[in-house]
């Protein structure tokens, strides 16, 4: 009985720690993942401040939008946020009261992003120290101020279709490090100008000028795979020039984070877009 008792014992233990172990695995992938897609650098009101607190003020043609705080605080936070909740609003753009949110939050990109990782990004948040700061209200006038307005926005630009993780350069560029949002020029509008695709812009908001990364010689033409793979890692350019700004925050908190392979992929999929020239407006 007592060798029974032992031996029930030890296979119990074996559970819990199986399981202990394949949850910490998973809030690992999910800070992986987070990283990539860049979440902490804006939902951080400025370096040093609280992580995931909110705050960051994003300042865009129709005014200044903050970001929440999507810390685990269940009163300022998502703390009391279901998986679903979450999944909706980071894939779809959807609010939990059945609004919508504007697109200077990324979501059309994440839209393309599997469920499995979105939620795998969830439980990580989880994991981060609660913070009671409270959302600050965007100024932002009407009507560029009225949720309902996206519903024309979103017929007109939001593209849902899923990208195949398999599919793993293309994957990470657009369903997690969103590069286009910067790197793609929009129109009047706010949406992308899809014939010029990564072709960089003169006017991005609120990153500025952002350069062409397509293969033409007015973007990274000149480039080799190597370049791009430490660029990732080091943000240090071919020409040793050190990268800036809202860059720099790209590569010191998501790219430089990425496994070499990820890295690798990345750039084969930034080498094998088509070139295009870099708009003159
Ligand atoms: C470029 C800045 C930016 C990035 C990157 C970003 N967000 Fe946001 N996020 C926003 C803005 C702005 C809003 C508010 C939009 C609105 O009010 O319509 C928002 C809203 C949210 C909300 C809704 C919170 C609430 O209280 O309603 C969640 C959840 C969220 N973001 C999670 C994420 C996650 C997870 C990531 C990374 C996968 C991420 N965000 C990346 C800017 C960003
Ligand atoms: C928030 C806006 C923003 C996002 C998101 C962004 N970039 Fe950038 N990127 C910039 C800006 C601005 C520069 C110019 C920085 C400089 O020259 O110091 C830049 C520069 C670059 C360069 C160097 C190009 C050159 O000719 O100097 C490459 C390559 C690049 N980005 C790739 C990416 C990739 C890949 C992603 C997605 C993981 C990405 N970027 C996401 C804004 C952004």
């Amino acid at each position: 009985m007592k060798l029974l008792k032992g031996i029930l014992f030890s296979v119990l233990m074996g559970m819990v720690c199986l399981f202990s172990f394949s949850s910490l695995l998973q809030a690992a992938e999910g800070e992986y993942l987070t990283a990539i897609a860049g979440c902490k650098g804006c939902h951080t009101k400025e370096e040093g401040a609280t992580p995931f607190a909110g705050g960051h003020a994003l300042k865009t043609p129709f005014g200044v939008f903050y970001t929440p705080n999507i810390t685990p605080d269940e009163e300022n936070g998502i703390g009391n946020w279901t998986e679903d909740q979450f999944v909706q609003a980071v894939k779809h753009g959807i609010r939990p009261d059945g609004s919508y949110y504007f697109p200077s939050f990324p979501y059309p990109s994440y839209a393309k992003m599997t469920d499995e990782d979105a939620k795998k990004i969830f439980g990580f948040l989880k994991t981060v120290a609660p913070s009671d700061i409270a959302n600050k209200e965007h100024e932002i006038s009407a009507p560029f101020s009225w949720r309902w307005l996206q519903a024309f926005w979103r017929v007109l630009f939001f593209d849902d279709t899923p990208i195949d993780p398999e599919e793993r350069g293309k994957y990470l560029t657009h369903a997690l490090g969103h590069c286009s949002e910067c790197h793609t020029p929009r129109n009047q509008m706010g949406g992308f100008i899809q014939d010029r695709f990564m072709a960089g812009s003169l006017k991005s908001e609120p990153a500025g000028k952002v350069p062409n990364i397509t293969p033409h010689a007015d973007g990274i033409g000149e480039w080799s795979r190597g370049d791009l793979i430490s660029f990732f890692e080091s943000g240090m350019k071919p020409n040793f020039d050190d990268v800036q700004g809202e860059m720099g925050i790209v590569i010191s908190q998501g790219t430089s984070r990425l496994s070499l392979e990820d890295r690798a992929a990345m750039a084969d999929y930034l080498l094998s877009l088509p070139a295009i020239a870099t708009p003159k407006d």
